[in-house]
Order: C-alpha cells, then sequence, then structure tokens
C-alpha cells in the first residue's frame, strides 16, 4: 500500500516536475503533460480558437457541485497546483475555458475552429466549451491506447459515436473505473444499465457472472467476437478444470467432454448456449 502511495507520489512528483518546466512552451505552443498509467505522455490539449486556459477556480464559480465532487474523483489527483499548470483539471478534458466563462456559460461563439484539431462541432454549433460525452478524442490524447482498444474488429460502438466514455466511467466523482476487486456488482451495474437479459435474475445463475462480466468480456473491444477474451474453450477451463481421465479422454464438471470439445465452443447450440444463465436448465444449456 505504501508503496503504491509512494509511487503515485512520485509520479505525480514527476509530472509536475514536467508541468512546471514545461509550462511556457505548454502556454505558448499549446503542449499539456499527463501520465497515463506508469507513462508520461505529452499530447496536444483539446483546442478552443481564441480561448486560454483559465483555471479551475473559474468553473467553480458556476459549476459548483460538479467542481465539489471533483475532488473525490480519478482525476482529480493530477490536479495540478499553481498557476504554472493552470491548464490540467478541468481544462485537461474541456479545453481552454476563457470564451465559455466570458460569455457567462453560452455554448455558442461566432469563432471559427481551426482543422485537424481535437475538438468537436455538433451541427453548426461552434462550441466555447468541449463537452466530452460528443468526442473521445480528448480522453484518448492521454489514453493513447484505448483508441487501439476501439479500433479492434468488435468493440463497443464508442468510434461510431453511439456511446460514450462518459456512459461507463466517472469523469466527475469517485473512481473512473467503476468495478474492481471490491466493487464488482458496481461494475456489473454498469453494464445491467444497457444489457438487463444477461444480468437476470436467472433461476440457474452462473456463478461466473459473480466475478464480473469483464471476467469473459474486454469491455473496450476485442479482437474476438462479442468481444470475449477468449475465443475457444479455455475462456471456460481456467476456471473449469479438465481432468485427464486416462487413455487421452478429460472429463470437465465430472463429464466426459472428450468428444465435446471438437465440436464447437463450449457454448455452442445444444451445449451451454445459456452462458449467463438460465431459467431451465442447471448446466446452463438453454
Ligand atoms: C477526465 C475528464 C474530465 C475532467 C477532468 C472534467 N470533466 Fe467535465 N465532463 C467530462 C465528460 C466525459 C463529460 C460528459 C459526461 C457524460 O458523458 O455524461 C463532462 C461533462 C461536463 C459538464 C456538462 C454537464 C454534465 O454533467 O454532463 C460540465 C458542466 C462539466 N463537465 C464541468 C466540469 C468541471 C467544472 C470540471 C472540473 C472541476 C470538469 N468538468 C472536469 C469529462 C471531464
Ligand atoms: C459564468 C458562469 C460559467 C463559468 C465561469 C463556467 N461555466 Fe460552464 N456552463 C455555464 C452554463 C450556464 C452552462 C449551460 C449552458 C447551456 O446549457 O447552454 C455551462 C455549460 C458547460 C458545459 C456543457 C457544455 C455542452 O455543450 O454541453 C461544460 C462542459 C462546461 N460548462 C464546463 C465549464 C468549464 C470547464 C469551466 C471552467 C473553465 C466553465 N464551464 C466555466 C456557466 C459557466
Ligand atoms: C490530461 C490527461 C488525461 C485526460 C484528458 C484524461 N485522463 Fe483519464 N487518467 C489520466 C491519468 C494520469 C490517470 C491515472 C490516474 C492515477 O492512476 O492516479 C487516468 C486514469 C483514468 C482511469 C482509471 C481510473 C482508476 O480508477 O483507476 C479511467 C477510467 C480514465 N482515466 C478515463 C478517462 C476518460 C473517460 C477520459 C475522457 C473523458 C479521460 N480519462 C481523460 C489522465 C487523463
Ligand atoms: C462499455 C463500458 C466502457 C466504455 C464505453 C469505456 N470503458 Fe473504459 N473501462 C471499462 C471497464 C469495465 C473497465 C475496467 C477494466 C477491467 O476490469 O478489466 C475500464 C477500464 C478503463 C481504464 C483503466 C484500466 C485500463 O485499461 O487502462 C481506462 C484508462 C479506461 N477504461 C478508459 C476509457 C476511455 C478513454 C474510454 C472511451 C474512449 C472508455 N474507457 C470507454 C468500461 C468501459
Ligand atoms: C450505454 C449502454 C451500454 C453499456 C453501459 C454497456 N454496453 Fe455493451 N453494448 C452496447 C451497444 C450499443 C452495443 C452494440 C450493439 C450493436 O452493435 O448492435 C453493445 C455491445 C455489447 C456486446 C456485443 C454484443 C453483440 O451483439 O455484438 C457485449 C458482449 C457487451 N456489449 C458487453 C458489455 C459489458 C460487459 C458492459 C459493461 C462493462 C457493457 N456492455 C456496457 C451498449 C452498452
Ligand atoms: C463466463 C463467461 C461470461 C460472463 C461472465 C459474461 N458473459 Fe456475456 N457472453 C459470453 C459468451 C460466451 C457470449 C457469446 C454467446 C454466443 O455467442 O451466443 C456472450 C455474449 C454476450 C452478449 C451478446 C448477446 C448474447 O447474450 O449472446 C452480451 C450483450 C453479453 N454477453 C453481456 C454480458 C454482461 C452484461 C455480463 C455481466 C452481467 C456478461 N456478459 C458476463 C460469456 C460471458
Ligand atoms: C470465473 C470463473 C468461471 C468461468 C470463466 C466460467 N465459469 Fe462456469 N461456473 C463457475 C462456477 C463457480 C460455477 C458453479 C460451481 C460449479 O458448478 O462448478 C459454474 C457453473 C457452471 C455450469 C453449471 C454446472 C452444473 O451442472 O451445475 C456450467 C454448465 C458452466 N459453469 C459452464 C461454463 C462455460 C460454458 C463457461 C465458458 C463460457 C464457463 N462456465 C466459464 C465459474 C466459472
Amino acid at each position: 500500500m505504501r508503496e503504491n502511495q509512494s509511487k503515485v507520489d512520485g509520479r505525480r512528483r514527476w509530472l509536475l516536475r514536467v508541468a512546471v518546466a514545461l509550462a511556457p512552451l505548454a502556454l505558448a505552443i499549446g503542449l499539456v503533460s499527463c501520465a497515463t498509467g506508469s507513462k508520461l505522455t505529452l499530447v496536444v490539449p483539446p483546442d478552443i480558437p481564441g480561448a486560454h486556459f483559465v483555471g479551475s477556480e473559474t468553473c467553480a464559480m458556476c459549476h459548483e457541485n460538479i467542481t465539489r465532487d471533483f475532488k473525490t474523483a480519478s482525476h482529480s489527483r493530477i490536479m495540478a497546483q499553481g498557476t504554472n499548470a493552470i491548464n490540467m483539471g478541468c481544462e485537461s478534458c474541456h479545453g481552454p475555458g476563457s470564451l465559455h466563462a466570458d460569455s457567462a456559460g453560452d455554448r455558442k461563439t461566432g469563432a471559427n475552429f481551426g482543422p485537424g484539431r481535437p475538438h468537436v462541432m455538433s451541427g453548426s454549433q461552434r462550441q466555447t466549451i468541449i463537452n466530452p460525452r460528443r468526442s473521445s478524442e480528448h480522453c484518448y490524447g492521454c489514453h493513447l491506447d484505448k483508441r487501439g482498444q476501439f479500433a479492434l474488429p468488435y468493440h463497443h460502438p464508442v468510434p461510431e459515436g453511439r456511446m460514450s466514455c462518459g456512459d461507463c466511467h466517472n469523469p466527475h466523482k469517485g473512481p473512473a473505473t467503476r468495478g474492481g476487486a471490491a466493487q464488482m456488482a458496481s461494475e456489473n451495474e454498469v453494464c445491467a444499465k444497457c444489457h438487463t437479459v444477461q444480468r437476470g435474475p436467472f433461476v440457474f445463475e452462473h456463478e461466473a457472472t459473480r466475478e464480473g462480466c469483464t471476467t469473459c468480456h474486454s469491455p473496450h473491444g476485442s479482437v474476438n467476437a462479442m468481444m470475449l477474451t477468449a475465443r475457444d474453450a479455455s475462456l471456460c477451463v481456467k476456471c473449469h478444470f479438465q481432468q485427464p481421465t486416462g487413455a487421452g479422454r478429460l472429463a470437465i464438471g465430472g463429464i466426459d467432454h472428450t468428444s465435446f470439445l471438437s465440436r464447437g465452443t463450449c457454448w455452442s447450440a445444444g451445449c451451454h448456449e445459456a452462458v449467463h444463465g438460465s431459467q431451465v436448465s442447471t448446466s446452463l444449456r438453454f
């Protein structure tokens, strides 16, 4: 725990040092420093032509509740203090806020947007402030690896604009990732907002779902259909041991599976099709 904390502190110090060292440069040519995991990357912050960074204090004047809650948010830990790091905090995701603040929260402006920078316009709107709900570009700025995950053949339709990172993550309050060892129930709740069928309740539950939907699904994207973490029996045998019963035969759950395993996946029709749980079959057949 302590080691972890000092790692975080170390990371934060490094981040601050880089932020301080680069601040004049950052303000001049628009670089913001940020860390992803243990890597530190420099990214281009969201751009709003004609606007400059004003700092989270300014946002607090009108967005009191969000600013108060933000103290508990994962991302507040990367909120650096002082004027040198003014572009961290709220504006690391929402872009420089001067036009928005000066126009008393007006969302639109007459200013024109330059091409090629991560910003959004919905329809003919010209935004004074960025709302990441409309584009994940601002999140990718620091979470580069996520762009790759959402580019995999099977993914949640975030790049298509049918969903946003904010559907599953809390940017403003508490842990950004709901779930984790202590909070699997709440992780499943996130999924169940949209996928009610898979949550049940079932007469015959599959206990695997208690370990969390992400035991079997990669929530961002995967090379496997249905965003599965594995495409074949290995998805199941990590929990259901294969017992060699001699002469090259294998049993799973005490039943000889030698010939079954060559017929298709464990969840093929006729086998354990009701993989999330069943109303009728103890063996999750349908
Ligand atoms: C980690 C990125 C991030 C940071 C940092 C952040 N926000 Fe947000 N903000 C978002 C996202 C994402 C949304 C869209 C939420 C959604 O999809 O429902 C949003 C939406 C908003 C909205 C629109 C109303 C709403 O709730 O949807 C306001 C106002 C806002 N943020 C203010 C702030 C303020 C003030 C701060 C600093 C205290 C802040 N944000 C920091 C990501 C961020
Ligand atoms: C003078 C008051 C004021 C200040 C200062 C202010 N806002 Fe706002 N903000 C508003 C109001 C009012 C709205 C709602 C506008 C609307 O719905 O048309 C709003 C809306 C927003 C939205 C949603 C925009 C959208 O298109 O959905 C975001 C994001 C946001 N503010 C972020 C910020 C951030 C970040 C700061 C600090 C840099 C900030 N605001 C400072 C008054 C303010
Ligand atoms: C300015 C850089 C920056 C931006 C922009 C940013 N993040 Fe982060 N994010 C971070 C850093 C740094 C961490 C690691 C925090 C830590 O471990 O202390 C993080 C952590 C996370 C986590 C994991 C938190 C946890 O509880 O472990 C999630 C989820 C996340 N970000 C989602 C988002 C989303 C969604 C957006 C866009 C709305 C976004 N981030 C925008 C820098 C950023
Ligand atoms: C369908 C829900 C969902 C969507 C949409 C989603 N995430 Fe996640 N994300 C999760 C879950 C669940 C976890 C926890 C991962 C786990 O338990 O394996 C996670 C973990 C993370 C983490 C921390 C762990 C890691 O993999 O680095 C980051 C950062 C993150 N997401 C960023 C994003 C960003 C950025 C977007 C949008 C581009 C996004 N997520 C969209 C569900 C989602
Ligand atoms: C905001 C709604 C929403 C949330 C929350 C959500 N999903 Fe989804 N999910 C979708 C949409 C939309 C699709 C795409 C369906 C389509 O393309 O027809 C999808 C597709 C899927 C698929 C593939 C299904 C198919 O038919 O291809 C799986 C598996 C899945 N989600 C699992 C999850 C898991 C696990 C979580 C929680 C970490 C989650 N979802 C959270 C909306 C959501
Ligand atoms: C034990 C592994 C496992 C767990 C845990 C799991 N799934 Fe699945 N899920 C699968 C498999 C396997 C499929 C593919 C079924 C098929 O192809 O017919 C699937 C398919 C899906 C689909 C596509 C529609 C369907 O039912 O075929 C959705 C949506 C989905 N899962 C959501 C969830 C959600 C939400 C959770 C958590 C409550 C979850 N899954 C937990 C293995 C799992
Ligand atoms: C995270 C661990 C885990 C994973 C992964 C997992 N299961 Fe399970 N499964 C369990 C547990 C725990 C039980 C209840 C105890 C038992 O019967 O072994 C169970 C029960 C079952 C049962 C009911 C056994 C009976 O007759 O009562 C079937 C069938 C089953 N799983 C099939 C599968 C299939 C198919 C997969 C792969 C798609 C899978 N499981 C993946 C943990 C898991």
